[in-house]
């Protein structure tokens, strides 16, 4: 489910028309609805209530200090990879101690940052980075708590630019090499091994390659407790959304998704992994971003033109590919609805933004119903990589973001201005 309804033809977030939303914040706009956020938080923490687990929220997927706020008031522990994602948390008020740190490339500054701040573990994903680790926690007369990232090399049908679980990519430890890697590392004096983690990849649509890449790990997880005491499990992120609502179609059925679909739902997840899991008596950790707010985001734009060339119609958006570059990175369909619906024609058409490329799309030869310049439209699905993979590109501010709770309305980010672009550019000296 998702709390974005149409009202009498007036498509709503929660109890706010996204129609007076626009007129009154201005596009490109995102805006969030805090209840389908919750929901979905908590759907995943009841399915995973028969094991001890931490739901670690994947900052990367969108990192506002609201909906940092949020999630760390229901509890919420947090995935970062970088220190900057470290700082927001703590912006936010979300507590170190339920951080774990990811990413192939941590810095020592940052290393040193996390540290000193007490996260709860770090995910080394190279043998250099766990000598790293240890010779700034011997600086700092400190132990580094830490997990190996293990590849269990398992592929998952997704997008390649989000496939992490197999090796050909650079993520973790190749499942072969892990005892050994564990055994180098229990000589380490500075570093404390705390447990294990693995991610396959993102937007997994099914059960099957978690079931696999679980079954496949389970064994050497065991093993790792007997010998070194870890004491938590990480199985990582990469729950898949519905990005075809059928709101469009009439009565909204998010959470079953498109008929003849086997959906992944928290549900099915757990149902499947936690009879693997719990054995091992380990605290589980998962990270997820986009089943946690990829439904909960919309970003709504104006049309500016709509435009024929040979048997073509583009309709010209003010949102860009600078503003969600999903579609046009990684052949990502968004659903798009007229933020008033009008019931009438339909015709073929390409949704583009104003940067002069031509990868600046939304959707290619979709149909949707007619629009004229000055009407709305709403792409659905963008809570997660939406906002934070904005860019400045074309010298575009980035956009305001909006949460929705209820009937109440927060501007979570004003519009960045147009002066602020430049801001922290500096004449050379000898062009003044
Ligand atoms: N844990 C690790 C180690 C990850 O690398 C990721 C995502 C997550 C958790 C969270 O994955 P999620 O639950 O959100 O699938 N920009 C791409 C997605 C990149 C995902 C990167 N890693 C997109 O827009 O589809």
């Amino acid at each position: 489910m998702h709390y974005f309804r149409y009202i009498n033809d007036k498509l709503c977030c929660e109890g706010v028309s996204v129609y007076s939303l626009a007129r009154r914040f201005g596009t490109p706009l995102y805006v969030y609805s805090q209840a389908t956020l919750v929901t979905h938080y908590q759907k995943l923490q009841s399915a995973l209530a028969p094991v001890e687990h931490l739901i670690c929220f994947s900052v990367k997927a969108n990192s506002n200090l609201s909906v940092l706020r949020l999630l760390a008031s229901l509890g919420s522990g947090f995935d970062v990879v970088s220190g900057g994602e470290l700082q927001r948390v703590l912006a936010a008020g979300g507590e170190p101690s339920k951080c774990v740190f990811a990413g192939v490339g941590k810095t020592e500054a940052e290393i040193e940052f996390a540290l000193k701040r007490g996260i709860y573990c770090f995910n080394v994903e190279s043998e250099p980075e766990l000598e790293r680790i240890n010779r700034v926690a011997a600086r700092l007369r400190k132990t580094a708590p830490v997990a190996v990232r293990v590849n269990p090399n398992v592929a998952a049908a997704t997008h390649a630019k989000i496939t992490t679980g197999t090796y050909t990519t650079k993520f973790g430890i190749p499942f072969e090499e892990i005892e050994s890697v564990y055994a180098r590392a229990a000589k380490l004096k500075h570093v404390r091994l705390r447990g294990v983690q693995m991610h396959i990849g993102s937007q997994i649509t099914t059960v099957e390659p978690f079931e696999e890449a679980v079954r496949k790990t389970v064994p050497l997880v065991q093993s790792l407790k007997e010998k070194y005491g870890i004491e938590f499990f990480s199985v990582g992120g990469g729950m898949g959304i519905v990005y075809e609502s059928a709101l469009a179609s009439g009565s909204p059925r998010w959470w079953e998704g498109p008929a003849g679909k086997d959906l992944l739902t928290p549900t099915r997840y757990a149902s499947r992994l936690v009879p693997l899991l719990k054995p091992l008596g380990l605290r589980i950790i998962v990270e997820p971003g986009r089943l946690v707010v990829g439904n909960a985001g919309i970003l709504v734009t104006r049309v500016e033109y709509v435009k024929r060339i040979g048997s073509k119609n583009f309709v010209i958006v003010d949102a860009g590919m600078n503003d969600l570059i999903r579609p046009t990175l990684y052949d990502a369909y968004h659903e798009i609805l007229p933020v008033v619906r009008k019931r009438n024609a339909t015709f073929c058409a390409d949704v583009v933004g104003p940067i002069c490329e031509s990868g600046d799309f939304f959707c290619k030869d979709r149909v949707l119903p007619k629009v004229e310049q000055g009407d709305y439209l709403a792409i659905m699905s963008a809570g997660a990589y939406g906002f934070v993979m904005a860019s400045n590109y074309n010298s575009r501010p980035l956009p305001a973001e909006l949460l929705v709770n209820g009937n109440r309305v927060a501007v979570v980010r004003e519009r960045q201005r147009v002066s602020a672009l430049w801001e922290d550019e500096k004449l050379a000296p000898w062009l003044k």
